[in-house]
């Protein structure tokens, strides 16, 4: 590693969504195993290391498309989308792996959430690189039934805890194309005197 390729890392890292995935060719869940494990990594407040990570993979797959999307069926009754329920079910059979990402809040009172909030988002980088840097693609996804109160019960978590989305990853088939951000001076001020 030098600076030059993390900068390559850091900066062509991008999102890839399911349509894009090869689909059947897992990936093996040893190198799965390696990109969480840098998320275990990331940095974090009073050790707290506010995170547990749940990995779908094999029939695991099945078992998050049907409960998801029956799920977002039960807890939709005046909003239903047959489109949202079919992509709940869809999604994570495209996936080679699917993450749930899920915040377990510190009980330390001097540590504010958001730096729980936080210490979530470095991990999440950390996937992201680690997915970029084995050459897949994968996403972030807070959609779904991310939000609903009653996703958190089949993770375990305590009411101060947070089920912050999912990770989707797998082998690709179409690289994404077009990123762009705002210029560094737009972004950025220096203070030099
Ligand atoms: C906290 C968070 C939540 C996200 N949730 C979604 C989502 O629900 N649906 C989606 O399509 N993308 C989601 N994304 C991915 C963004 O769409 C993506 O990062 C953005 O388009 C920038 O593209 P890039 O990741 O390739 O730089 C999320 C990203 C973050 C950081």
């Amino acid at each position: 590693m030098n600076p030059e390729s993390f900068n390559e890392l850091a900066r062509n890292r991008r999102s890839t969504f399911p349509d894009q995935f090869a689909e059947g060719s897992p990936v093996d869940d040893a190198i799965v195993q390696e990109i969480v494990t840098n998320a275990l990594w990331a940095p974090n407040h009073g050790k707290a290391e506010p995170w547990h990570f749940t990995i779908f993979s094999g029939e695991g797959l099945k078992t998050l498309s049907t409960w998801q999307s029956e799920l977002y069926k039960e807890t939709t009754p005046d909003n239903f989308k047959e489109a949202t329920y079919l992509k709940l079910q869809k999604q994570p059979l495209q996936a080679s792996h699917v993450i749930a990402l899920c915040m377990k809040k510190t009980p330390n009172k001097n540590i504010p959430e958001w730096e729980d909030l936080a210490a979530m988002g470095a991990a999440v980088q950390n996937i992201y690189l680690g997915v970029t840097a084995y050459g897949l693609g994968g996403y972030w996804t807070s959609g779904g039934v991310t939000s609903r109160e009653k996703a958190k019960e089949y993770f375990n978590l305590g009411p101060d805890d947070k089920l912050m989305g999912f990770f989707l990853l797998g082998h690709v088939a179409i690289p994404s194309t077009g990123a762009k951000r705002q210029p560094f001076d737009e972004k950025v001020t220096w203070v030099r005197s």
